[in-house]
């Protein structure tokens, strides 16, 4: 419970907040935001072997990666910038020490337990689930190049397709209809290591295609192909499918909005995995103005640093 307070209470209190403090101008714009990740790495999820690849699923891997080369649909993608962060020119920029920081903290968490399929959610719309997604993607696709494979398991509003720039069909909801295979759904952009499932076509019955077994199947043929699976979900409180994807994955990540979320949403978005998969919260566009203190300090020791080491 404190760990969901933490952060939440933080509106209130900034400076006690315990959890990763990290800053950022997310967009271009003058609106700072800054988001927070609590502390994933301390949370234990009781009970999950660490992740164990054998020869035969590397081969496996390896083989199926190839055939997603050869047969998933390439297109050229125009990621939105008020939603992308960029990762790759300048070595610093709006946003993505965030995206590294939590990038870090799930990386610590995989040293000791299986985490390869990851959910966002959070208690209501507008939040920036999409917006965590598509950047926590991008964060550990520029590091490590991994395997990434980002969903949009959103099927009432499907914005990742937007922020990615990409097509949004046939997706998802179209494997699960049965109107499509794997093949059709999974998109690659530029990036030979990043795919993503759009949602798909728009339907009546999302919860119910999520629950019918397709979806298990889908992410047991593909899984071993990638490092990563990040799902993008509906807001939790409102609907019972990122509950009903939440089974298959294994961390859930909840965001919330810094000043928005009702403190006691945002704890009803927590019991819902409290205790299953559960891994963090991610506290979303705080204030900036309100950690002035804290990123003053780094810019200005960085700045020291950097010309410390300089020759005159
Ligand atoms: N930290 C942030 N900085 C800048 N823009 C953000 C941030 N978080 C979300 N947004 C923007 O807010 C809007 C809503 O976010 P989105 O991720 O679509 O919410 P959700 O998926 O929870 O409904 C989008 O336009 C998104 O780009
Ligand atoms: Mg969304």
């Amino acid at each position: 419970m404190d760990r969901i307070n933490a952060p939440t209470k933080a509106r209130g209190d900034e400076t006690s907040n315990k959890a990763v403090d990290t800053r950022a101008n997310t967009t271009e714009s003058n609106e700072r935001t800054v988001i927070r990740s609590s502390e994933p790495s301390s949370i234990a999820v009781g009970g999950v072997p660490p992740a164990v690849v054998s020869d035969t699923e590397a081969a496996e891997g390896t083989g199926l990666r190839q055939a997603l080369m050869e047969r998933c649909v390439q297109s050229r993608w125009s990621p939105d910038p008020r939603s992308m962060i960029r990762f790759d020119g300048q070595p610093s920029g709006p946003g993505r020490e965030e995206f590294r920081a939590l990038r870090a903290r799930l990386n610590l968490v995989r040293e000791r337990q299986r985490l390869q399929k990851l959910l966002i959610t959070s208690a209501l719309p507008e939040e920036g689930k999409t917006f965590v997604a598509a950047n926590l993607a991008q964060a550990v696709f520029w590091q490590q190049e991994r395997q990434i494979l980002l969903v949009d398991g959103d099927l009432r509003a499907s914005h990742l397709h937007l922020a990615l720039g990409a097509p949004l069909a046939p997706g998802l909801s179209d494997y699960l209809s049965g109107n499509a295979d794997e093949f059709a759904i999974i998109k690659r952009g530029s990036q030979p290591n990043f795919f993503f499932i759009p949602s798909g076509r728009t339907v009546s019955n999302p919860t119910e295609l999520l629950e019918n077994g397709k979806l298990r199947v889908l992410l047991q043929r593909v899984a071993s192909a990638f490092d990563w699976i990040i799902i993008d979900a509906p807001p939790v409180v409102l609907v019972p499918d990122a509950k009903v994807i939440a089974e298959l994955c294994d961390g859930v990540l909840v965001v919330i909005r810094a000043g928005e979320t009702p403190f006691d949403l945002a704890q009803k978005a927590y019991s819902e995995f409290r205790g299953k998969s559960f891994l963090g919260v991610v506290l979303n566009r705080v204030d900036a103005r309100l950690t002035y203190g804290y990123h003053y300090y780094y810019e200005r020791k960085a700045r020291t640093a950097g010309s410390n080491g300089k020759k005159r």
